[in-house]
């Protein structure tokens, strides 16, 4: 299945779905890999994997809906069937993601729905609790708000800092990402009316890993 994969940084997912690629385990081919971040260091990770690259600088657009545009653009002519993504750290108009709905992807760093948004590790924190974890999502027009796949639950331990706690949920993205890609690449997942079908039953609460 071509698949088009967005970042805006470090890129490990991105790495853990390169590694899976390369050794088998998913039925991709990672047409591009796009970023909004010029110097976003995934970039150089996808170049050593041989894979295209693109950069399309936010910064370089006026409006929000102007960058978007140039965006779902740049990914159509690489027509994936399946848009991932991965630490992509900007918040899609709804025109662009009705262009992509029920075919993008992404990951956020807590169970959702609980911490939408950034710094989700100091905020569970702060909060007090004592299960954090990771979600898998479609993407809808809210921000992570999309219908939750695939969760890994992490535990909050003493003294935790958002470093440790953050590397904690990370390892279990690379986990559950590549799973949720598989599923979908493999025609077994679907999202069909705001419902996600895996096997063609609906879920009604998000799978847990
Ligand atoms: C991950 O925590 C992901 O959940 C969030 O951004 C981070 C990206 O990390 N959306 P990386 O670039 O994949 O290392």
């Amino acid at each position: 299945m071509p698949v088009v994969i967005l970042i805006s940084g470090t890129g490990t997912n991105l790495q853990t779905i390169i590694d899976a690629a390369a050794r088998g385990e998913l039925p991709i081919e990672i047409r591009a890999v796009i970023s909004n971040r010029p110097n976003a260091a995934g970039l150089q990770r996808a170049r050593a994997a041989g894979i295209h690259t693109a950069v399309i600088d936010h910064t370089t657009f006026t409006t929000r809906s102007d960058f978007d545009a140039a965006l779902r653009a740049s990914i159509d002519t690489y027509q994936p069937q399946l848009v991932i993504l991965a630490g992509f750290m900007r918040i899609l108009t709804p025109d662009f993601v009705h262009h992509f709905e029920g075919r993008m992807l992404n990951i956020h760093p807590s169970l959702l729905p609980k911490f939408r948004g950034i710094d989700t590790h100091t905020r569970v924190l702060a909060a007090h609790e004592r299960t954090h974890g990771a979600s898998v999502h479609f993407v809808g027009t809210e921000l992570d708000g999309g219908p939750v796949i695939l969760q890994a639950r992490v535990p909050v331990l003493e003294g935790d800092t958002p470093e440790t706690l953050g590397a904690r949920v990370l390892e279990r993205e690379h986990a559950i990402y590549p799973q949720v890609i598989r599923w979908f690449a493999q025609g077994r997942l679907v999202l069909r009316d705001g419902l996600v079908y895996l096997d063609g039953s609906a879920l009604t609460t998000p799978l847990l890993r």
